[in-house]
Protein backbone atom coordinates (compact mmCIF):
# COMPACT_ATOMS: atom_id res chain seq x y z
CA UNK A 1 0.00 0.00 0.00
CA UNK A 2 1.31 3.23 -0.63
CA UNK A 3 2.02 6.50 1.78
CA UNK A 4 0.79 9.76 1.25
CA UNK A 5 1.66 12.59 3.49
CA UNK A 6 -0.99 15.44 3.78
CA UNK A 7 0.77 18.97 4.93
CA UNK A 8 -2.23 21.42 6.49
CA UNK A 9 -5.42 20.49 7.36
CA UNK A 10 -7.97 23.00 6.69
CA UNK A 11 -10.76 22.51 3.70
CA UNK A 12 -8.30 21.02 0.96
CA UNK A 13 -6.12 18.94 2.83
CA UNK A 14 -8.94 17.16 4.88
CA UNK A 15 -10.77 16.35 1.54
CA UNK A 16 -7.72 15.57 -0.23
CA UNK A 17 -6.94 12.87 2.84
CA UNK A 18 -10.27 11.50 2.59
CA UNK A 19 -9.81 10.92 -1.17
CA UNK A 20 -6.43 9.11 -0.54
CA UNK A 21 -7.67 7.12 2.21
CA UNK A 22 -10.85 5.50 0.42
CA UNK A 23 -8.49 4.81 -2.89
CA UNK A 24 -6.39 2.67 -0.11
CA UNK A 25 -3.71 4.80 0.56
CA UNK A 26 -1.93 5.32 4.39
CA UNK A 27 -2.41 8.63 5.00
CA UNK A 28 -0.28 10.71 7.33
CA UNK A 29 -1.95 14.28 8.02
CA UNK A 30 0.68 16.73 8.87
CA UNK A 31 -0.35 20.30 11.08
CA UNK A 32 0.40 22.14 14.32
CA UNK A 33 -3.26 23.15 14.57
CA UNK A 34 -4.35 22.27 18.30
CA UNK A 35 -7.47 21.39 17.25
CA UNK A 36 -6.46 18.69 14.64
CA UNK A 37 -8.04 15.46 16.28
CA UNK A 38 -11.13 17.26 16.12
CA UNK A 39 -11.41 18.27 12.88
CA UNK A 40 -9.90 14.95 11.18
CA UNK A 41 -12.53 13.40 12.88
CA UNK A 42 -15.00 15.60 11.90
CA UNK A 43 -14.21 15.30 8.38
CA UNK A 44 -12.89 11.89 8.67
CA UNK A 45 -15.16 9.63 10.42
CA UNK A 46 -13.87 6.64 11.48
CA UNK A 47 -10.98 6.55 9.04
CA UNK A 48 -7.97 5.58 10.12
CA UNK A 49 -5.35 8.31 9.68
CA UNK A 50 -2.11 8.97 11.72
CA UNK A 51 -2.11 12.90 13.25
CA UNK A 52 1.10 14.66 13.75
CA UNK A 53 2.26 18.34 13.97
CA UNK A 54 5.80 17.58 12.59
CA UNK A 55 6.12 17.87 8.45
CA UNK A 56 9.71 16.28 8.95
CA UNK A 57 8.30 12.90 10.18
CA UNK A 58 5.25 12.84 8.08
CA UNK A 59 6.70 12.49 5.24
CA UNK A 60 9.51 10.19 6.31
CA UNK A 61 7.99 6.94 4.88
CA UNK A 62 5.61 8.99 2.16
CA UNK A 63 5.47 7.95 -1.35
CA UNK A 64 3.81 11.14 -2.48
CA UNK A 65 3.04 14.54 -0.49
CA UNK A 66 0.30 16.79 -1.40
CA UNK A 67 0.83 20.18 0.38
CA UNK A 68 -2.27 22.61 1.69
CA UNK A 69 -0.58 24.49 3.71
CA UNK A 70 -1.33 28.91 3.89
CA UNK A 71 -1.09 30.48 0.06
CA UNK A 72 2.28 32.67 0.63
CA UNK A 73 4.70 31.88 -1.46
CA UNK A 74 7.72 32.48 1.50
CA UNK A 75 5.43 29.24 3.48
CA UNK A 76 6.04 27.11 0.43
CA UNK A 77 9.52 27.42 -0.09
CA UNK A 78 10.69 26.86 3.25
CA UNK A 79 7.94 23.91 4.08
CA UNK A 80 9.19 22.57 0.03
CA UNK A 81 12.99 22.73 1.76
CA UNK A 82 11.73 20.54 5.02
CA UNK A 83 9.73 18.16 2.81
CA UNK A 84 13.00 17.92 0.32
CA UNK A 85 15.35 17.21 3.20
CA UNK A 86 13.09 14.68 5.31
CA UNK A 87 11.16 12.78 2.21
CA UNK A 88 12.94 9.84 0.82
CA UNK A 89 14.36 10.47 -2.12
CA UNK A 90 12.11 9.10 -4.37
CA UNK A 91 9.05 10.93 -3.09
CA UNK A 92 6.96 12.97 -5.64
CA UNK A 93 5.80 16.85 -4.04
CA UNK A 94 3.03 18.10 -4.58
CA UNK A 95 1.40 21.61 -3.93
CA UNK A 96 -2.48 22.74 -4.12
CA UNK A 97 -1.62 26.11 -4.62
CA UNK A 98 -4.03 28.07 -6.20
CA UNK A 99 -2.19 30.10 -8.27
CA UNK A 100 1.86 30.40 -7.11
CA UNK A 101 4.50 29.71 -9.60
CA UNK A 102 6.01 25.96 -8.92
CA UNK A 103 9.61 27.66 -9.76
CA UNK A 104 9.04 30.03 -7.30
CA UNK A 105 7.78 27.49 -4.58
CA UNK A 106 10.94 24.75 -5.73
CA UNK A 107 13.60 28.19 -5.92
CA UNK A 108 16.91 26.30 -4.35
CA UNK A 109 15.23 23.66 -3.80
CA UNK A 110 17.52 20.30 -4.54
CA UNK A 111 14.65 18.27 -4.78
CA UNK A 112 13.29 20.71 -7.39
CA UNK A 113 12.62 18.01 -10.57
CA UNK A 114 10.19 16.69 -8.35
CA UNK A 115 8.19 19.51 -7.41
CA UNK A 116 5.00 20.56 -9.06
CA UNK A 117 2.10 22.05 -8.12
CA UNK A 118 -1.33 19.64 -8.49
CA UNK A 119 -4.08 22.53 -8.11
CA UNK A 120 -7.55 20.79 -7.40
CA UNK A 121 -11.05 22.39 -7.04
CA UNK A 122 -12.57 22.25 -4.32
CA UNK A 123 -13.62 19.49 -2.90
CA UNK A 124 -10.77 17.71 -4.12
CA UNK A 125 -12.85 14.78 -3.48
CA UNK A 126 -15.77 15.54 -5.62
CA UNK A 127 -13.85 17.74 -8.42
CA UNK A 128 -12.76 15.75 -11.01
CA UNK A 129 -9.81 18.57 -12.25
CA UNK A 130 -6.46 18.76 -10.81
CA UNK A 131 -4.09 20.62 -13.19
CA UNK A 132 -0.75 19.60 -13.03
CA UNK A 133 1.55 22.40 -13.38
CA UNK A 134 5.29 22.01 -14.09
CA UNK A 135 7.98 24.40 -12.75
CA UNK A 136 11.38 25.34 -14.74
CA UNK A 137 13.25 22.31 -13.27
CA UNK A 138 10.25 19.52 -12.88
CA UNK A 139 11.24 16.59 -14.53
CA UNK A 140 8.93 15.32 -17.21
CA UNK A 141 9.33 11.23 -14.74
CA UNK A 142 7.58 13.54 -11.83
CA UNK A 143 4.24 14.84 -14.21
CA UNK A 144 3.98 11.04 -15.93
CA UNK A 145 4.40 9.63 -11.88
CA UNK A 146 1.81 12.60 -10.70
CA UNK A 147 -0.86 12.12 -13.60
CA UNK A 148 -0.84 8.47 -12.75
CA UNK A 149 -1.22 8.66 -8.86
CA UNK A 150 -4.03 11.27 -9.58
CA UNK A 151 -5.77 9.11 -12.38
CA UNK A 152 -5.60 6.43 -9.70
CA UNK A 153 -7.67 8.45 -7.67
CA UNK A 154 -10.61 8.71 -10.48
CA UNK A 155 -9.49 12.10 -10.80
CA UNK A 156 -9.37 14.03 -14.12
CA UNK A 157 -5.87 15.48 -14.64
CA UNK A 158 -5.00 18.08 -17.07
CA UNK A 159 -1.25 18.81 -17.39
CA UNK A 160 -0.29 22.55 -18.20
CA UNK A 161 2.28 22.77 -21.02
CA UNK A 162 4.13 25.90 -19.07
CA UNK A 163 3.67 27.60 -15.42
CA UNK A 164 1.33 31.24 -15.60
CA UNK A 165 0.23 32.35 -12.56
CA UNK A 166 -3.52 31.30 -11.66
CA UNK A 167 -2.81 28.28 -13.98
CA UNK A 168 -5.87 27.83 -16.39
CA UNK A 169 -8.81 27.12 -13.96
CA UNK A 170 -8.43 30.23 -12.10
CA UNK A 171 -7.71 32.58 -14.36
CA UNK A 172 -10.41 31.66 -16.08
CA UNK A 173 -12.65 31.96 -12.65
CA UNK A 174 -10.86 35.40 -12.31
CA UNK A 175 -12.08 36.89 -15.23
CA UNK A 176 -15.74 35.92 -14.47
CA UNK A 177 -15.21 36.92 -10.97
CA UNK A 178 -14.54 40.24 -11.76
CA UNK A 179 -17.06 40.82 -14.08
CA UNK A 180 -19.65 39.15 -11.58
CA UNK A 181 -18.23 41.74 -8.90
CA UNK A 182 -18.41 44.33 -11.33
CA UNK A 183 -22.12 43.87 -12.29
CA UNK A 184 -22.97 44.01 -8.91
CA UNK A 185 -21.19 47.05 -7.86
CA UNK A 186 -23.01 48.97 -11.22
CA UNK A 187 -26.33 47.90 -9.30
CA UNK A 188 -27.64 45.90 -12.53
CA UNK A 189 -28.33 42.60 -10.48
CA UNK A 190 -27.50 41.71 -6.62
CA UNK A 191 -25.18 38.72 -5.69
CA UNK A 192 -28.51 36.13 -5.74
CA UNK A 193 -29.42 36.95 -8.77
CA UNK A 194 -25.84 37.01 -11.10
CA UNK A 195 -25.85 33.27 -8.89
CA UNK A 196 -29.23 32.05 -10.53
CA UNK A 197 -28.05 33.51 -13.98
CA UNK A 198 -24.68 31.70 -14.01
CA UNK A 199 -26.41 27.90 -12.77
CA UNK A 200 -28.97 28.36 -15.16
CA UNK A 201 -26.89 29.04 -18.37
CA UNK A 202 -22.89 28.98 -18.19
CA UNK A 203 -22.70 26.75 -15.27
CA UNK A 204 -25.01 24.25 -16.75
CA UNK A 205 -23.84 24.25 -20.01
CA UNK A 206 -19.91 24.16 -19.07
CA UNK A 207 -20.90 20.87 -17.21
CA UNK A 208 -21.18 19.13 -20.91
CA UNK A 209 -19.43 21.12 -22.97
CA UNK A 210 -16.32 23.23 -22.72
CA UNK A 211 -16.46 27.34 -23.95
CA UNK A 212 -14.77 26.10 -27.42
CA UNK A 213 -17.24 22.99 -27.92
CA UNK A 214 -20.04 25.15 -26.60
CA UNK A 215 -18.56 28.16 -29.30
CA UNK A 216 -19.16 25.37 -32.05
CA UNK A 217 -22.31 24.57 -31.25
CA UNK A 218 -23.73 28.16 -31.00
CA UNK A 219 -22.56 28.45 -34.60
CA UNK A 220 -25.30 26.15 -35.81
CA UNK A 221 -23.83 23.75 -38.56
CA UNK A 222 -21.67 26.38 -39.96
CA UNK A 223 -19.98 26.03 -36.33
CA UNK A 224 -17.27 28.82 -34.46
CA UNK A 225 -16.64 30.64 -37.58
CA UNK A 226 -20.31 31.39 -38.11
CA UNK A 227 -20.22 32.35 -34.46
CA UNK A 228 -17.26 34.44 -34.16
CA UNK A 229 -18.30 36.54 -37.06
CA UNK A 230 -22.21 36.69 -36.25
CA UNK A 231 -22.81 36.96 -32.40
CA UNK A 232 -19.52 37.17 -31.61
CA UNK A 233 -18.96 40.02 -33.71
CA UNK A 234 -21.33 42.39 -31.65
CA UNK A 235 -19.88 41.42 -28.34
CA UNK A 236 -17.20 44.12 -28.86
CA UNK A 237 -17.59 45.60 -25.48
CA UNK A 238 -15.06 46.06 -22.61
CA UNK A 239 -14.74 43.26 -19.89
CA UNK A 240 -16.09 45.49 -16.34
CA UNK A 241 -13.18 46.29 -13.69
CA UNK A 242 -14.46 46.11 -10.38
CA UNK A 243 -13.82 48.70 -7.74
CA UNK A 244 -11.09 47.47 -5.32
CA UNK A 245 -12.38 50.24 -3.04
CA UNK A 246 -15.92 49.14 -3.06
CA UNK A 247 -15.21 44.95 -2.71
CA UNK A 248 -16.74 45.47 0.83
CA UNK A 249 -20.12 45.83 -0.33
CA UNK A 250 -20.49 43.21 -2.57
CA UNK A 251 -19.18 40.77 0.29
CA UNK A 252 -21.82 42.13 2.62
CA UNK A 253 -24.39 41.94 0.51
CA UNK A 254 -23.09 37.91 -0.36
CA UNK A 255 -22.95 37.56 3.50
CA UNK A 256 -26.53 38.66 4.27
CA UNK A 257 -27.95 36.74 1.20
CA UNK A 258 -26.48 33.32 2.14
CA UNK A 259 -25.52 33.93 5.89
CA UNK A 260 -22.47 33.52 7.92
CA UNK A 261 -20.89 30.60 10.90
CA UNK A 262 -20.62 27.42 10.59
CA UNK A 263 -23.52 25.53 10.59
CA UNK A 264 -24.38 27.81 7.63
CA UNK A 265 -21.31 26.95 5.76
CA UNK A 266 -21.90 23.07 6.71
CA UNK A 267 -25.55 22.68 5.66
CA UNK A 268 -24.76 24.80 2.17
CA UNK A 269 -21.60 22.73 1.74
CA UNK A 270 -23.63 19.78 1.65
CA UNK A 271 -26.16 20.98 -0.26
CA UNK A 272 -23.48 21.23 -2.81
CA UNK A 273 -21.76 18.55 -2.61
CA UNK A 274 -25.12 16.51 -2.85
CA UNK A 275 -25.74 17.88 -6.40
CA UNK A 276 -22.12 17.55 -7.57
CA UNK A 277 -22.42 14.04 -6.43
CA UNK A 278 -25.58 13.70 -8.53
CA UNK A 279 -24.50 15.74 -11.20
CA UNK A 280 -21.44 13.38 -11.62
CA UNK A 281 -23.54 10.42 -11.51
CA UNK A 282 -25.93 11.53 -14.56
CA UNK A 283 -22.73 12.48 -16.32
CA UNK A 284 -20.87 9.08 -15.82
CA UNK A 285 -23.80 7.20 -17.16
CA UNK A 286 -24.61 8.79 -20.30
CA UNK A 287 -20.99 9.90 -21.30
CA UNK A 288 -18.68 7.71 -19.49
CA UNK A 289 -14.84 9.38 -19.34
N1 LIG B 1 -10.00 26.79 -0.67
C1 LIG B 1 -10.00 26.54 -1.98
O1 LIG B 1 -11.01 26.70 -2.68
C2 LIG B 1 -8.75 26.01 -2.66
C3 LIG B 1 -8.89 25.34 -3.88
C4 LIG B 1 -7.76 24.80 -4.49
C5 LIG B 1 -6.50 24.96 -3.90
N2 LIG B 1 -6.39 25.63 -2.72
C6 LIG B 1 -5.03 25.75 -2.13
O2 LIG B 1 -4.91 24.80 -1.08
C7 LIG B 1 -4.06 25.33 -0.07
C8 LIG B 1 -4.81 25.31 1.26
O3 LIG B 1 -5.97 26.10 1.15
P1 LIG B 1 -7.19 25.93 2.18
O4 LIG B 1 -8.33 26.67 1.58
O5 LIG B 1 -7.35 24.50 2.57
O6 LIG B 1 -6.62 26.77 3.42
P2 LIG B 1 -7.04 26.67 4.96
O7 LIG B 1 -6.73 27.99 5.55
O8 LIG B 1 -8.41 26.09 5.11
O9 LIG B 1 -5.99 25.58 5.52
C9 LIG B 1 -4.61 25.80 5.64
C10 LIG B 1 -4.10 24.89 6.74
O10 LIG B 1 -2.67 24.98 6.79
C11 LIG B 1 -2.32 24.79 8.13
N3 LIG B 1 -0.94 25.18 8.40
C12 LIG B 1 -0.45 26.39 8.77
N4 LIG B 1 0.88 26.28 8.99
C13 LIG B 1 1.22 24.98 8.77
C14 LIG B 1 2.44 24.25 8.85
N5 LIG B 1 3.58 24.84 9.21
N6 LIG B 1 2.42 22.93 8.56
C15 LIG B 1 1.27 22.31 8.20
N7 LIG B 1 0.08 22.96 8.10
C16 LIG B 1 0.07 24.27 8.37
C17 LIG B 1 -3.34 25.65 8.90
O11 LIG B 1 -3.38 25.29 10.28
C18 LIG B 1 -4.61 25.29 8.14
O12 LIG B 1 -5.29 24.18 8.74
C19 LIG B 1 -3.64 26.74 -0.52
O13 LIG B 1 -2.40 26.67 -1.14
C20 LIG B 1 -4.74 27.10 -1.52
O14 LIG B 1 -4.31 28.00 -2.50
C21 LIG B 1 -7.48 26.15 -2.07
Amino acid sequence: MSTVAIIGAGVIGLSWAQLFHDHGWHVTICDPRPDLAEVAREALGERTVLLTADPADAVADADFVQENGPERVEFKREMFATLAAAAPATAILASSSSSLLPSDIAEDNPAAARILVGHPFNPPALMPLVELVPGRDTAEATLDAAFAVYESLDRTPVRLRAEIRGFVGNRLQKALNNEAYYLVQQGIIDPEGLDTVVKNSLGLRWATVGPFEGGHLGGGPAGIRHLATHVGAQMNFAPGVPDPERMEAVISAVEQEYGTGAAQYRSRAQRRDDLTREILAVRAENAPA
